[in-house]
């Protein structure tokens, strides 16, 4: 309850969706601070920004103790998958040849990089790992196992471009996001309602050579924004085409990370050299200028509602 001039009390108005307009995320940084976290390397023991072309579980034991910030793990997927399918749609010349399947048991796989996983996180680091509803049991019990508590279960909505005719269309893979402490994690909220769907498309420019399971740059961005500061090492265990390495130096964080496919070597190792440092990265000011746009073409009544009521409040940092 609010007083009026005359000491009356009076219910203020409440006017749904006002908050998207005034959200700011908690934590933010300005080019010239995300450039000088980036560069100060004296917190990291490993040799960051790397990609070793090695089994990541023998990889991983060289990796020191509590020293990542953040994990992306997309594995593969445990079904009988040669990478090269017609089911992406694509035209098959283009597709990388040798993604490795776990033909052996898929649970003891991966319990056993689910583990190292927990080890070489730092105490506040978070995991999303990715994984198809086929192996979700395996990955849900090797958190658990590992001692790393789901603190959301996303879903990547997407439609793989397969048809069926007697069951529904999977258009869905899950994305766990596994806290080390469910305490003290480090999460920087950077939307005022963020939902648990995550809506990317993949998007191929014509002629691109790629590996059959790329995810969106988009969809790993948001991973590390909402999980990573700048100058922080983001660890992924199967690169595959390197999008994680991507999306991290594409925001001035470090990456680290392993691939068991030789053959895709070269053409990530192009991929990641194609990108310029921090290239993707949105200075504050224009953060909360989109955040403010978002809200205006999202909610209209109650833009229209702050613009009589004093005219349109600027987005300000
Ligand atoms: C689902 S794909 C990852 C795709 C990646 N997220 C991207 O956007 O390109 C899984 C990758 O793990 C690799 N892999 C399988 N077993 C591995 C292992 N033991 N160590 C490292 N990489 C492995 C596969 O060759 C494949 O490239």
């Amino acid at each position: 309850m609010v007083k009026n001039v005359k000491g009356e009390k009076s219910r203020r108005k409440y006017i749904p969706n006002i908050a998207n307009f005034k959200f700011k995320p908690k934590e933010y940084w300005s080019l010239t601070e995300a450039k000088a976290r980036y560069e100060n390397l004296t917190d990291s023991p490993n040799n960051v920004d790397q990609i070793f072309f090695e089994d990541c579980k023998a990889g991983m034991e060289k990796i020191t103790d509590r020293s990542v910030d953040l994990v992306i793990a997309d594995p593969p997927f445990g079904i009988d998958f040669s990478g090269k399918e017609n089911s992406y749609n694509r035209k098959q010349d283009l597709v990388i040849d040798s993604y490795r399947e776990i033909k052996s048991d898929y649970g003891q796989f991966t319990e056993d990089w689910m583990g190292q996983i927990q080890r070489i996180m730092k105490p506040q680091a978070t995991a999303y790992v990715f994984s198809g509803w086929n192996h979700l049991e395996d990955v849900l019990r090797a958190a658990r196992l590992a001692k790393l508590t789901t603190i959301n279960h996303l879903i990547w909505k997407y439609q793989f471009g397969v048809f069926t005719k007697n069951k529904y269309v999977t258009s869905h893979y899950h994305v766990l996001f596994l806290a080390k402490n469910k305490n003290d994690y480090y999460f920087n909220k950077m939307e005022h309602y963020p939902l648990d769907i995550l809506d990317f498309k993949r998007k191929y420019k014509k002629g691109e050579v790629k590996n059959a399971t790329t995810l969106p740059i988009e969809l790993i961005q948001h991973c590390i924004e909402f999980s990573s500061k700048p100058g922080d090492t983001v660890f992924d265990p199967f690169m595959g085409m390197a999008t994680t390495a991507v999306a991290a130096k594409s925001l001035w964080r470090h990456y680290l990370g392993f691939e068991y496919n030789t053959n895709l070597k070269r053409v990530v190792e192009k991929r990641v050299e194609a990108v310029s440092v921090g290239q993707d990265y949105i200075s504050k000011e224009e953060k909360l200028r989109q955040i403010y746009s978002i809200a205006k073409d999202k909610y209209p009544s109650a833009y229209e509602y702050l613009k009589k009521a004093g005219g349109e409040i600027n987005a300000k940092s």
